[in-house]
């Protein structure tokens, strides 16, 4: 009885220890992102204002839009480039296609890497929040909703 008991009273208690470390940008996010985004994303990539006016420029070199800081990154999941961190990491699970997001490469050297990381990115933004939604409704994909964005969490 105590045998069958106790593993799963562990099991709990590991489970609720999980559920309380919740993903925050300080702990989890800015060390993923200093590994794994800053080398195209830092402070010598332009603005994302800049950046969309010039992109040709940009993409040559390599450079992506900054996102340096916890209020730089967070426009690009929820606005004004609402859910582009969403479509660009995605692992294609997501997808219409099936395609993994076009950053999602970057996210580790291998499968399994990739996978840890996305899932920390996902519980970062909320898992019922994972949307590829834009602001603005384009093509046969709806706009984002005042209701998906208020399940964002994005926590500091
Ligand atoms: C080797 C360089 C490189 C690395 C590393 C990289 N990116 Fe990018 N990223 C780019 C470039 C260049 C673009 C712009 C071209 C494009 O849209 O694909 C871009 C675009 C983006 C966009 C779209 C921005 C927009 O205008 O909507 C997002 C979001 C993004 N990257 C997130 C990330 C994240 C998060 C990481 C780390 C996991 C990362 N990138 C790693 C080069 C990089």
């Amino acid at each position: 009885m105590l045998k069958a008991i106790v593993p799963s009273i562990i099991s709990l208690l590991l489970a609720g220890s999980a559920l309380a470390s919740e993903v925050t940008y300080r702990k989890d996010i800015r060390p993923l992102w200093d590994a794994k985004c800053s080398a195209c994303h830092g402070a010598k990539s332009p603005y994302l204002g800049e950046f969309l006016e010039n992109q040709d420029k940009y993409k040559k070199m390599n450079k992506g839009p900054r996102m340096d800081t916890y209020a730089d990154l967070i426009i690009f999941v929820g606005w004004p480039d609402t859910g582009a961190i969403m479509r660009r990491l995605d692992d294609g699970k997501n997808s219409k296609d099936g395609k993994p997001g076009n950053m999602y490469r970057y996210l580790g050297a291998t499968d399994e890497e990739r996978q840890k990381n996305f899932e920390v990115f996902k519980a970062w933004v909320g898992e019922d929040a994972w949307t590829h939604k834009r602001w603005d409704a384009k093509g046969d994909m709806p706009a984002v909703t005042k209701e998906e964005l208020a399940k964002m969490k994005v926590k500091y």
